[in-house]
C-alpha cells in the first residue's frame, strides 16, 4: 500500500521538477511540493527499505562525507579561451571561418559558478563530480543530489532516448539571493563570509555533510551533452533543448547569430545588462552551432577550437579611502568601515565599505589615504580588494584600533581566539541602539516606519531606554516630535501594536542572543513552543537538537541566565507580546492535503478529526475523489473506502494515521 503511494509521490515530485526546470512552466506551488515531500518522508522514514537512489528524499540531505573520492572523468574536461574585445572575438571568428565558411554561432551566458559533471546510468544519476584538474574530480554525488534544478532520474518522453549512460556537464551556481542571505546569517552566527556567490557555491558543493549543502539553495544551468551525436542531435540548440526534455534546468537566455557581428553587438549589449540576472555572470560564451562543424574543428590541448568566452571588463574601480570609521554593533564588536571618495560601481554609487576587522585591514595593507580597488561582491556588497601602495605619497596614515570604546568610553578588548575587538559595557549606547534596530528589522519583529533614525530620535528623546519600551509609547509624547504629525505617529502606533503578533520564531531572533540567527530561531521556536519552555532548556537538551552546536548552547543558556534578559522579557510579556509559536510553526504535516474519514474512529468524533486534521493544515472532505489524498479508516468503513481503494487511494487504518501524526 506504501509502496504504491511512494512510486505515486516519486511521480509527481519528479513531474514537478520537470515542469519547473524542464519546462519553466510550475505546476505546484512550494508549499504543495513541500508536502508531497514530507509525505514521501514519512513513508520511507516509516518503511527505510523502500529508499531508492533516485528518490526524491535524497534531496534532502543528510550524508556525512568523511573525505571525497576521487573520480576519472569519462572525456577530460577543457576549460575556454578567453576574449576581452572585438579584436579577440574577430580573430576567433577567423580562425573558425578557415575550417568552416559558413558559421552560425550559439551565445550563452557564462555563469560565474564552477563545473559540475553528471553521469546518468540507465537515466538514474550516479555520480556527480567536480572539474579538479580536468582529469579528476572529486565526487560530490550527496550534495549534488540537493540541488533541485539537478534530475535525480531522467524524464522519459518519446522526444529523447534515455542512453544507458548520459554524461552532462553544467554550472552549479548560488543565486545572489542565496548567497545575500547566507552571509547575513553567517554573520548572525559570528562565523567567516563568503566573498562572492562562486566561492560560497564551490564551499557549499565540498560540505561533507550534504544536510548543509540542502540549505544553500543551489542552482545547476546544464550546457553539454557527451552523447548528443549519438543521439541524434545536429545542433547546440538542439542539445539544449533535449537537456530540458530530460528535466534539466537550462538557461534560456542564449540566441543564435548568423555572423561575428552580430556577437559582438550582443556582447556590448549583454555587457551592460549583466547586473540584471539574479545570479552572477562573468561573461558569455560563444559557441559554434553545428556539433558536426564542432568536430571539424576539434581541440587544442587545453580547450576547443569551436568556444570562446567572452569576458565582461572587470568591474573593479580605484577610489581613495578618506577615512577608517567605527560601528560599535549590538554584540559590542567594533566594525571598521571604510569611508570613500564617492565611485560609481556595478550599477550604483558606492561611498563606504565595510573592512570587517583590524585583521582584514592589516592583510590588505589598507591606510587611511589610500588608493584602493574596490568591486561589488555579489554584485552588491562593496569590497576592498587591496590597496595600491604604488599610488602612496607618504601622507597616508595607518590605522589603529581605538583602546577605548567611541561610543562609550570603556576599555575595549580582544578576546584570546576571536579577530573582532569588544567593548565590554552592556549599556554601551552605540550598543543598545544596534539592538534597537535589530530588534524592530524586519527578519525579527518587523516595525515598518521605525527605521535607525527613528530609533535615534526615540532614543534621544529619552522616550524609550530598550526595545520593550517601544510598546509602552504614548501617542501624545511622539505627536510633535520632528517628522512626526499625526498620520506618522498613527503609523508608527499601529506597526507597533501589530508587531505584538510576530510569533515566538521572529521573537527569538529579534532578542539579539549571540550565535541566534534566523534560521536557529525558528528550530527553537519549533522545537520549545513557547518562550518559556525555552527559557529553562539546558544546555545538554538544546545539543540534542541538531543545528546546535556547544557554542550557540552555552550562548543561549547565558542569555536566559542574566537577569536583566529574564526582566526584559517579563516586559515584553507584560505588554501582551505574544509568546508562543503559532501551529504552522510546529509542522503543518497535513498542509495541502485533501483527507476522508471512513468508518467510526475510537479516538476522534466526526468534529473532533476534522478539527486535528484542520489544525494540521489539512483539508477534512466528506467523499472520496480522485483528488483525495488518503482516506482514514476505523470500524464499518464501507463503500468509502471501497472506492478509494478501487481509485488506488492510499487508506491508513487509525493506527497508522496517529503514528504519521506522531511522527511528525
Ligand atoms: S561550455 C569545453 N558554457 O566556464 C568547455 N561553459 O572555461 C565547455 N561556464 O569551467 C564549457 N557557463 O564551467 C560553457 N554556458 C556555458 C558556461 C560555461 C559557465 C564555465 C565552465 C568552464 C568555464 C570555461
Amino acid at each position: 500500500m506504501s509502496g504504491e503511494r511512494l512510486s505515486e509521490l516519486k511521480r509527481i515530485i519528479e513531474k514537478a521538477n520537470y515542469h519547473y526546470y524542464g519546462l519553466d512552466d510550475p505546476i505546484l506551488s512550494d508549499a504543495e511540493y513541500d508536502s508531497y515531500m514530507q509525505e514521501l518522508l514519512e513513508i520511507e522514514k516509516k518503511y527505510p527499505e523502500l529508499v531508492t537512489n533516485d528518490s526524491p528524499s535524497q534531496r534532502v540531505g543528510g550524508f556525512v562525507a568523511s573525505q571525497f573520492p576521487k573520480v576519472r572523468h569519462s572525456e577530460t574536461l577543457l576549460s575556454l579561451d578567453n576574449a576581452f574585445d572585438a579584436g579577440d572575438l574577430k580573430d576567433f571568428d577567423r580562425r573558425v571561418r578557415s575550417v568552416i565558411p559558413e558559421i552560425e554561432y550559439l551565445v550563452e551566458l557564462k555563469i560565474d559558478g564552477l563545473t559540475v559533471a553528471l553521469t546518468y546510468e540507465d537515466g538514474v544519476l550516479q555520480r556527480a563530480a567536480t572539474r579538479g584538474d580536468g582529469e579528476v574530480g572529486e565526487e560530490i554525488t550527496a550534495n549534488v543530489k540537493t540541488i533541485r534544478a539537478v534530475p535525480l532520474r531522467l524524464w522519459e518522453n518519446s522526444e529523447i532516448e534515455v542512453l544507458p549512460v548520459l554524461d552532462v556537464r553544467g554550472e552549479g551556481y548560488m543565486p545572489k539571493e542565496s548567497f545575500l542571505q547566507l552571509n547575513r546569517e553567517r554573520e548572525e552566527e559570528e562565523l567567516a563570509f563568503f566573498a562572492n556567490p562562486r566561492n560560497a557555491a564551490a564551499g557549499s558543493l565540498r560540505q561533507q555533510d550534504s544536510k548543509i549543502t540542502a540549505q544553500r539553495k543551489l542552482g545547476y544551468f546544464s550546457y553539454q551533452l557527451l552523447q548528443a551525436e549519438q543521439l541524434g542531435l545536429r545542433t547546440q540548440q538542439e542539445v539544449l533543448k533535449a537537456l530540458s526534455e530530460y528535466g534539466f534546468n537550462v538557461n534560456r537566455n542564449y540566441k543564435v547569430f548568423n555572423n561575428i557581428d552580430e556577437v559582438i553587438e550582443y556582447c556590448s549589449m549583454m555587457t551592460g545588462e549583466r547586473h540584471s540576472f539574479p545570479y552572477d555572470i562573468d561573461g558569455l560564451v560563444i559557441k559554434v552551432n553545428n556539433l558536426t562543424h564542432q568536430r571539424e574543428l576539434g581541440y587544442t590541448a587545453k580547450s576547443p577550437r569551436w568556444a570562446i568566452a567572452y569576458k565582461f571588463p572587470a568591474e573593479q574601480v580605484e577610489t581613495i579611502v578618506k577615512d577608517i570609521v567605527i560601528n560599535v554593533g549590538r554584540t559590542g564588536v567594533l566594525t571598521p568601515t571604510a569611508i570613500l571618495k564617492n565611485v560609481f560601481v556595478a550599477g550604483s554609487t558606492v561611498g563606504r565599505a565595510t573592512l570587517h576587522n583590524l585583521d582584514n585591514i592589516r592583510d590588505k595593507d589598507i591606510r587611511i589615504g589610500d588608493y584602493v580597488l574596490l568591486h561589488k561582491a555579489g554584485d552588491v556588497i562593496p569590497e576592498i580588494i587591496k590597496s595600491l601602495p604604488q599610488k602612496r605619497t607618504g601622507d597616508e596614515t595607518v590605522f589603529k584600533m581605538p583602546e577605548e570604546c567611541p561610543a562609550c568610553g570603556s576599555p575595549v578588548s580582544r578576546l584570546e581566539g576571536e579577530v573582532a575587538h569588544r567593548c565590554q559595557n552592556i549599556s554601551c549606547p552605540s550598543r543598545q541602539r544596534e539592538a534597537l534596530i535589530h530588534f524592530v528589522s524586519r527578519d525579527a519583529m518587523n516595525i515598518e516606519g521605525l527605521g535607525p533614525a527613528v530609533v535615534s530620535q526615540l532614543l534621544d528623546n529619552q522616550l524609550i531606554k530598550d526595545a520593550a519600551d517601544l510598546y509602552f509609547l504614548e501617542y501624545s509624547r511622539l505627536i510633535g516630535l520632528e517628522r512626526m504629525g499625526e498620520k506618522a505617529v498613527q503609523n508608527l502606533l499601529d506597526a507597533i501594536e501589530s508587531s505584538k503578533q510576530r510569533g515566538l520564531a521572529p521573537l527569538i531572533f529579534a532578542l539579539g542572543i549571540r550565535h541566534v540567527g534566523v534560521k536557529i530561531g525558528k528550530v527553537l521556536a519549533n522545537r520549545y513552543g513557547t518562550m518559556e519552555a525555552l527559557l529553562n532548556a539546558s544546555e545538554d537538551e538544546l545539543q540534542s537538537i541538531g543545528d546546535i552546536g556547544e557554542i550557540m548552547a552555552k550562548s543561549i543558556v547565558n542569555f536566559f541566565r542574566d537577569e536583566a534578559n529574564q526582566n526584559f522579557i517579563k516586559k515584553l510579556e507584560v505588554a501582551g507580546v505574544k509568546m508562543f509559536a503559532e501551529r504552522q510553526v510546529t509542522t503543518q504535516i497535513l498542509a495541502g492535503k485533501s483527507i476522508v474519514v471512513a468508518g467510526t474512529l475510537k479516538e476522534w468524533d466526526r468534529r473532533g478529526i476534522e478539527q486535528l486534521i484542520e489544525s494540521l493544515g489539512g483539508k477534512f472532505t466528506s467523499s472520496v475523489s480522485r483528488n483525495t489524498s488518503f482516506v482514514v479508516y476505523g470500524e464499518s468503513a464501507g463503500s468509502k473506502l471501497d472506492k478509494a481503494r478501487g481509485l488506488g487511494i492510499t487508506a491508513y487504518n487509525e493506527e497508522e494515521f496517529k503514528q504519521i501524526i506522531r511522527d511528525s
